[in-house]
């Protein structure tokens, strides 16, 4: 086979649907439309742990328009078959409306389903919910953690005790919401015994899978629809019980059901990055090679469920040491579960493991990018395989370069700017980019446009643009030719969209679907006497703006359309899969480097980050502008998640203080400042057919701990905990 020529991928090609999304045309789950379609509000419990003693839905009933209120006393029983796919943790999964205990504040109580949403609204506040209620607790500093998640290598205790030099260093780590713009919500339509759902989900599929447990319904009776998703982060991975509350009441009122979760009920509806307590002991030599580390490590998980992420991979493969051992647990409190947020696992523990590198860096009087440097592995020293490809030495070198790191004072306070103490700082990141099975369709129309299914997502980063860019390629089409659709359980299966893992997955069956087709229409030319291709050899053809021809002879040829009128073939159609990495033994990690220039202002505190860069190992880029936009936001992330980003509790009742965009503190405009993004040129090959790894993730990982580091680097004063407060640092 040929290589095709790569005409769009490696563009900087504006999004396909960005003129659908600016002008309104992009359909989100709660804008779908339904005739008949009645709404429907959830009542959230206001106790943070007890039970319901009682439920007077009298006065909700009697408003005008509400058509029935449901909760646990008169709920159908709902089989919740076991699932262990879908993202569920593992634990007994939230079961609406089946009992009367409440497991945490905000927990869904009651729905009230009505003809409009004003009467559902105040239907709901007429609900009147008396409780039995307990002390919840939900203080990690205070609360009893679950078994260790072990991990060792050497002896790591023996090492740090003979290490010349030694940190001990106490994390605290914020609960932090994906707060996407979007908020979730679902549509739900019962046909019969056949239900479909317009709902906002990171994955069709496992949303599809859910339900189908829940309800106990055949795979065939359920369908997800999802098209377009304004935001995700992390916040779509699993399906949350509002969307089982809304296909309930569909059934109950035999009438499709809108029900889209308040901002206030983002921040107990769906999960959350949670609140982290990291301490880490570091062990060295005084030329900095380093001996032992002991990470202690625990996070917040639900009562009923075990929430776990990949905490445990930065500390044993970013840096070269023989003395490991680690310990991860999950600290049960009376909250909703945790789900994974932009670069799950990593970012937490980077910004530990980064903000140490940089402590034990001044405490060495070496540089923080040497330091690094001395302790650069040769191969992932937790399984002896070696990196597919691990070029952040590089990074280092562009980022410093472009960066300019050579301004930088190593002494902390030493440049001024009237009031303002400027810093600079760096960390390093790295991002296990998932590789998930897949599937995708391919279909060449007698008029020589094609279109291309699969069942995954577009959250944001572009999906629609950089599939329809590698479809094009592969069949030899125009941009404008090729048609992608996704989110839609009916077409072939993927994966979670999430995990930096689409391109490699999805866009690894994409060219396979593609490439079959295009082989097809191949053989059909070469075979064909009337065809001025007959008797090439099929691997001598390349296809090229719809055009077949000869590589080696570009005269000969034909077209699709022709190709096909001749052969009175409506379509070529194929099914491309993509089965995962497979055998192959090799550590696949995306890699940063990213830089950050802070100002802080001697007498209040306040940090203002000036200028950030990021320099990415991260394979082929596909559609470098959307790379851009993905790299922009991992920063813009990273920015929040460093200075702003807190979900504050009350301890008293569990509730959520801040549980809106005014209280819980995003970047805006003015908080973000100049953002440059540098992609090493090249790519990885490690059991993908595009040579890339994926880039959503690594974006946010690191940038916390560069912010921090150059925090330091302005005031001489450590904060260990995130957010880095304007208090904290007076
Ligand atoms: Mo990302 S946390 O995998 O949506």
């Amino acid at each position: 086979m040929s290589p095709q020529p790569q005409a769009a991928v490696g563009a900087p090609l504006s999004r396909v649907d960005g003129v659908l999304k600016v002008t309104g045309r992009a359909e989100y789950a709660a804008e779908h439309d339904l005739k008949g379609v009645a709404h429907a509000v959830i009542v959230d419990a206001s106790i943070g742990r007890g039970r319901i003693r009682s439920i007077d839905t009298r006065a909700a009933e009697k408003h005008a328009g509400v058509l029935r209120v449901i909760h646990h006393g008169n709920a159908p029983k709902l089989p919740y078959r076991d699932n262990a796919g879908s993202n569920n943790p593992a634990g007994r999964r939230l079961r609406v409306f089946q009992d009367d205990k409440v497991l945490f504040h905000g927990q869904p109580v009651a729905v009230v389903v009505a003809t409009t949403l004003e009467a559902a609204q105040h239907g709901a506040s007429l609900v009147k919910v008396r409780y039995d209620a307990e002390q919840p607790s939900t203080d990690i500093t205070k609360a009893k953690p679950g078994e260790p998640t072990p991990y060792a290598r050497g002896d790591a205790e023996a090492g740090l005790r003979s290490s010349a030099v030694r940190l001990d260093l106490k994390y605290e780590l914020a609960r932090n919401h994906h707060n996407p713009m979007e908020p979730h919500a679902t549509v739900a339509r019962w046909d019969g015994n056949k239900l479909t759902v317009w709902d906002k989900t990171q994955w069709v599929m496992g949303t599809h899978d859910e339900i189908a447990a829940v309800f106990d319904l055949p795979a065939d009776a359920v369908r997800v629809i999802n098209p377009f998703v304004g935001g995700g982060f992390g916040s779509g991975l699993r399906c949350w019980p509002h969307t089982i509350v809304a296909a309930l009441a569909a059934r109950v009122t035999r009438r499709p059901v809108k029900l889209v979760l308040s901002r206030k009920q983002m921040y107990f509806g769906t999960g959350f990055r949670p609140a982290y307590e990291y301490r880490l002991r570091l062990g060295s030599d005084r030329r900095g090679r380093l001996n032992a580390a002991i990470h202690d490590i625990d996070h917040e998980t639900s009562s009923y469920e075990t929430f776990f992420e990949a905490v445990l991979g930065t500390g044993q493969m970013m840096y070269s040491m023989p003395n490991v051992r680690q310990a991860y647990r999950q600290v049960p409190l009376d909250v909703n579960t945790p789900i994974w947020m932009r670069g799950p696992g990593f970012a937490p523990a980077s910004f530990v493991i980064e903000s140490a590198m940089d402590e034990l860096a001044t405490e060495l009087g070496i540089d923080p990018i040497e330091l690094r440097r001395r302790n650069e592995p040769a191969e992932d020293e937790s399984t002896n395989e070696p990196f597919s490809t691990r070029r952040l030495s590089e990074c280092y070198t562009v980022g410093a370069r472009e960066f300019g790191w050579d301004r930088r004072n190593p002494k902390p306070r030493s440049t001024r700017e009237g009031n303002l103490l400027i810093g600079l700082g760096m960390a390093a990141g790295a991002y296990d980019c998932g590789r998930y099975p897949g599937q995708a369709r391919a279909r060449l129309d007698a008029d020589g446009t094609a279109v291309v299914e699969a069942a995954t997502t577009d959250m944001g980063p572009g999906t629609y643009t950089s599939q329809t860019q590698v479809a094009a390629d592969a069949l030899g089409l125009t941009m404008r030719t090729v048609t992608f659709r996704l989110g839609d359980s009916e077409y072939p299966f993927t994966s979670p969209h999430g995990g930096s893992s689409t391109m490699a997955s999805v866009g690894s069956a994409v060219v396979d679907a593609c490439n079959k087709v295009r082989q097809q229409a191949i053989k059909l030319a070469v075979e064909d006497r009337e065809s001025p291709l007959y008797g090439v050899n099929a691997d001598d053809v390349v296809v090229r703006n719809g055009r077949l021809h000869d590589r080696n002879n570009t005269v000969r040829g034909e077209t699709y359309k022709s190709l096909l009128a001749r052969h009175d073939r409506s379509h070529l159609e194929a099914n491309g899969s993509y089965e995962g990495p497979g055998s192959e033994r090799s550590a696949y990690f995306a890699y940063s480097a990213t830089f950050a220039e802070v100002s802080v202002d001697a007498d209040l505190g306040l940090v203002r980050v000036r200028k950030m860069l990021g320099v990415y190992d991260a394979g082929r880029i596909i559609s470098p502008k959307l790379a851009d936009s993905q790299a922009i936001g991992g920063i813009v992330g990273g920015i929040g998640q460093a200075l702003l980003e807190h979900t504050v509790t009350d301890h008293r009742d569990g509730r959520i203080v801040n549980s809106s965009l005014a209280d819980y503190l995003v970047p805006v405009n003015a908080d973000v400042p100049e953002i440059k993004a540098i992609y090493l040129d090249g790519e990885d090959n490690a059991g993908n057919l595009l040579g890339v790894k994926g880039l959503g993730e690594v974006v946010q990982v690191g940038v916390a701990a560069a912010i921090g580091n150059a925090v330091y680097n302005a005031t001489g004063r450590r904060i260990r905990q995130l957010p880095i407060t304007a208090e904290a640092l007076l």
